[in-house]
């Protein structure tokens, strides 16, 4: 009777051992897989999507010497460091550069360590092309808007060509790039605009309507308000109120925890790929 009862408490002994072994295995092994997501999600990437950059690549080598080409393939993978568990937002700019302006909007964005996508005219590239050259050297994302903004749709195709090939040279004139993607003026979208045009084309889903109000603090509330994660905002860096609107955003936008960033890089994040003929809303929305 004594020795069943000693062997009973032996088991008993025995199993609750068993039971913290196995506590302490699941709570190693749940340690493990949490540090394995945390490592993933905050890995470095190239900060241009691959499918935008290798395109580039290709529509530049016309226009490239060999040593060139082989400059262009470094500065088009720039690595940034961004965290992608971070709330991600695509800043773009239409309508410049802009001399006086351009450079706030890139002085408040290297302030926070954020990028941004410019849409520039060529007629204003050719005015202005230090400042075209400083976007680029800054790692933000060259990217063109026709050579004077008409309304695509109501052009030939030879006409329509001409817009991007005149834009394309005077970028490449200034910085040594072509656009890395496309905006057509208005949003103006056709069949004949999509043929013709290099590179994805580039839209938005948030519009601040800074052009319209002109006022700093409307175009703050519509992106403080409605901006959220995969989200492409519409802005143009030729206006005061927009300029001081970006300068007040950014800091308020790092503190509740995003990360502003190129239209190439949101995607290059969110995993996807975008090619020739494309229309890009947002991260979530792709036609
Ligand atoms: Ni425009």
């Amino acid at each position: 009777m004594r020795r069943t009862i000693r062997t009973r408490r032996r088991r008993r002994r025995w199993r609750k051992r068993r039971a913290a072994v196995l506590l302490v295995i699941m709570a190693l092994m749940l340690t493990g897989i949490v540090t394995f997501i945390r490592a993933r999600s905050t890995q470095e990437y190239r900060s241009v999507n691959k499918s935008i950059g290798e395109y580039v690549v290709q529509a530049n080598d016309g226009i490239l010497a060999a040593d060139t080409r082989e400059k262009m393939e470094k500065s088009l993978y720039v690595p940034r460091k961004i965290d992608k568990s971070k709330k991600l937002i695509a800043f773009t700019f239409d309508d410049g550069p802009m001399q006086g302006k351009t450079e706030r909007v890139l002085k408040a964005l290297e302030k926070e360590n954020f990028r941004a996508t410019f849409f520039m005219l060529g007629e204003n590239v050719k005015q202005y092309p230090q400042v075209a050259e400083q976007i680029y050297k800054s790692g933000n994302e060259v990217a063109g808007h026709s050579w004077d903004h008409p309304l695509l749709t109501k052009l030939s195709e030879s006409q329509i060509k001409s817009q991007q090939d005149r834009m394309n040279q005077a970028l490449y004139e200034a910085c040594g790039s072509k656009a890395v993607s496309f905006r057509p003026p208005y949003g103006g979208l056709n069949d004949s605009v999509k043929k013709i045009i290099d590179g994805p084309l580039i839209l938005w889903n948030i519009d601040t309507l800074d052009w319209k109000t002109k006022s700093a603090k409307a175009t703050e509330k519509i992106i403080l308000e409605k901006a959220k994660d995969g989200d492409i905002v519409l802005m143009h860096d030729i206006h005061e109120s927009t300029v001081q609107a970006v300068e007040h955003v950014l800091p308020i936008l790092k503190q509740r925890g995003y990360e502003v960033c190129t239209v190439s890089e949101l995607l290059e994040a969110k995993g996807v790929q975008v090619k020739k003929g494309d229309v890009v809303l947002s991260a979530h929305q792709i036609r």
